[in-house]
């Protein structure tokens, strides 16, 4: 899917010229772009209609483009513009200029517990938000949880997010298998909020310990793993009581007892975390600035 010279054109006027390649689906891409209009840096999501799936295009998709524009928190990537042209859609938004947490652990191994706590406290902020306001993301994983200029986690890709009310239940499986909660794993109809809170245990195991929590790679073994609870923690490894015990807290197996958003903020080890969520848009400018260096 490489940008035709109308496209370009039509991007143009509307003040965006493309760049390099970010990632790419099958049906979706993500280019760098410049703007003209905040004269910065920006991250465009192309969409390509004809090549997606019906479902897509009449269920995930416009309730990803309705949740992108309500949706405004520092943790969360800023959507600035949506342009429809030629069958694609155009997704303009903030660029995050450090990459996402998976690359950023592999490249750095597991995180200080200090830095950990930050990181996950940045990720609870924005899953309250997000909660408070009944969206379920979905799709939680390293891979969508991104790192601007002084790593402040951008969650994105709202490709599976949804609206919920309390009582409702899903039977579709979204996201990742080495994210899914048992329940989601087994094909029982789940509760919403409660997939997004397992899927944030085993982020926080792979920030404090570089490694998967369990062995995805037969998904039968892994649910009789995940049910038995078998959480291993390297004994290399020195990790505080506090957050061993968010982990366990997060990976509960019975959804009646697993924490909701909630309550995870008044655990010690999100209490306990030095952060200031004001810095995030300080960092939002920071990062214009450079780009505007760059060009
Ligand atoms: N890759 C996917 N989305 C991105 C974004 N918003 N910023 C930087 N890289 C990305």
């Amino acid at each position: 899917m490489s940008s035709s010279g109308d496209e370009v054109a039509e991007l143009k006027k509307s003040g965006y010229a493309l760049g390099a390649l970010l990632g790419e689906g099958s049906y979706a891409k993500v280019k760098s772009a410049y703007s003209s209009k905040i004269n910065a840096r920006v991250a465009v999501k192309i969409i390509n209609k004809k090549k997606a799936p019906k479902d897509f295009r009449e269920k995930f998709l416009p309730r990803e483009l309705d949740i992108i524009q309500v949706v405004d928190h520092p943790n969360v990537v800023k959507l600035y513009e949506i342009i429809e042209f030629n069958g694609k859609v155009f997704i303009m938004m903030e660029y995050a200029g450090h990459g996402d947490l998976l690359e950023y652990i592999k490249l750095r191994g597991a995180l200080q517990e200090d830095r950990a706590q930050v990181m996950f406290t940045q990720i609870v902020n924005a899953m309250t938000y997000l909660h408070e306001r009944k969206i379920v993301h979905r799709d939680m994983k390293c891979e969508n949880l991104l790192l601007d200029c002084m790593n402040n986690i951008k969650i994105s890709d709202f490709g599976f997010a949804r609206c919920f009310e309390p009582s409702d239940v899903s039977k579709t499986f979204c996201g990742s298998a080495a994210y899914a909660a048992p329940e989601v794993l087994q094909g029982i109809p789940y509760h919403l909020p409660s997939h997004d809170v397992w899927s944030m245990g085993i982020i926080l195991y792979i920030m404090v310990c570089a490694s998967m929590p369990y062995d995805d790679s037969n998904i039968k073994k892994m649910v009789s793993q995940q049910l038995e609870k078998r959480i291993g923690f390297s004994k290399g490894k020195k990790l505080s009581v506090n957050v061993k015990d968010l982990i366990y807290k997060l990976l509960e197996v019975n959804v009646k007892k697993r924490p909701n958003v909630f309550a995870i903020k008044d655990h010690p080890f999100i209490l306990s975390a030095q952060t200031d969520n004001s810095e995030c848009d300080k960092n939002q400018q920071a990062i214009n600035g450079s780009d505007r260096q760059e060009g």
